[in-house]
């Protein structure tokens, strides 16, 4: 909660202005800051003033948002802290050999296996919060228990965010219009403020600009990818996110996952992108439809994702001037 902006805090409990009126702290210059940039820049004196304690003020905060809950009878989605996969079987029949593997919040884990081996599969399955009801009869675990059945109806409070490659289905829609709309359907008060981040954010991760009146269908590949994550970072409620192989989207996939990661989503991605496959914390390996085994990326592995990143930027540099129709030369590798 500490890293939302104050404008997101807004948007999801809109009473929350009371709490800063109650306690005479003007707000109104501070809508981009996090909330725990906004503590910090509350000086001793202004504290002293107004008789508030800067050590307890986040405290004070959550104590008001269970209270206010509580008074209106909103009960609060229970937070989703882990997801733990069960083994199941392979194509053949085999039992998977893993014993079971558990991702908390914030963590990524990265898919790995040749093509046709079940890595869209595994997330399928944890899509649908599989009871031993897939080909795989894996079954899949929310804080350590059968989740409730209602995770696999609800549209609106879905447990898993889709990226999904294809946005045919918000045709005609400019940006804005499409952020509305999402909004609109969490019921979000302050749109405004929260459209605004998410365009800056997805522009951040497209590199290539885009506007809030161009057309969805009008966004490359890449400025589509990057819209659907910083949408799904900022506005989706859904604790877990699964990719599906977005390497080629031609977004800055380093800053993508450290978004998602921020926002304390659990990621699960199917990757052939090694950069990507490394960046995780965890990484499974699939082989004819069974979690073959799940490793942890050794340090020695960092090393040596920190290399592929330097070679990655090289390769988005030199993508960029032949884009701007420079003549490069071999110094342009290095
Ligand atoms: N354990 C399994 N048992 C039976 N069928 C499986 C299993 N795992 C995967 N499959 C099936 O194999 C096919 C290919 O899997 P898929 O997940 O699409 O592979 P990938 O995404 O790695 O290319 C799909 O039809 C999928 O349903
Ligand atoms: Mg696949």
């Amino acid at each position: 909660m500490k890293n939302k902006t104050i404008a997101e805090l807004l948007a999801l409990y809109p009473f929350l202005n009371e709490f800063f009126l109650q306690n005479r702290l003007d707000i109104s210059g501070a809508m981009k800051y996090t909330l725990e940039e906004y503590i910090a820049q509350i000086s001793q004196e202004e504290a002293e003033e107004k008789a508030i304690n800067k050590e307890t003020l986040y405290e004070e905060m959550t104590d008001y948002i269970a209270q206010v809950q509580a008074f209106l009878g909103i009960e609060e989605e229970e937070r989703v802290r882990s997801l733990t996969i069960l083994p199941g079987q392979t194509k053949s029949g085999e039992p998977e050999r893993f014993g079971e593997l558990t991702v908390a919040a914030s963590q990524i884990v990265s898919i790995v296996g040749p093509t046709g081996s079940g890595k869209s599969r595994l997330l399928a399955d944890i899509e649908w919060a599989a009871q031993g009801d897939t080909p795989t009869k894996r079954r899949i675990l929310i804080n350590g228990a059968v989740p409730d059945i209602k995770w696999r109806f609800s549209s609106n409070n879905r447990l898993v965010a889709q990226l999904s490659q294809n946005m045919n289905f918000i045709m005609d829609l400019s940006v804005k219009e499409f952020l509305e709309m999402h909004a609109q359907s969490r019921m979000i008060e302050n749109a405004d403020e929260v459209i605004k981040r998410i365009m800056e954010v997805a522009n951040d991760l497209a590199g290539e600009r885009f506007f809030p009146d161009t057309p969805v269908t009008g966004l490359s590949g890449g400025q589509s990818r990057a819209l659907m994550i910083a949408d799904t970072a900022i506005l989706s409620a859904s604790p877990i996110v699964l990719i599906d192989e977005i390497e080629n989207a031609g977004i800055d996939r380093g800053k993508a996952l450290d978004l998602l990661v921020s926002e304390d989503k659990i990621v699960l991605m199917a990757t052939h992108d090694p950069l990507l496959a490394l960046m995780a914390d965890h990484r499974i390996v699939i082989q004819n439809g069974g979690i073959h085994e799940v490793l942890e990326t050794s340090a020695q592995e960092k090393e040596l994702l920190e290399r592929l990143r330097k070679t990655d930027a090289a390769v988005q540099n030199i993508r960029q001037s032949l884009r701007k129709g420079k003549v490069l030369s071999s110094s342009d590798f290095s």
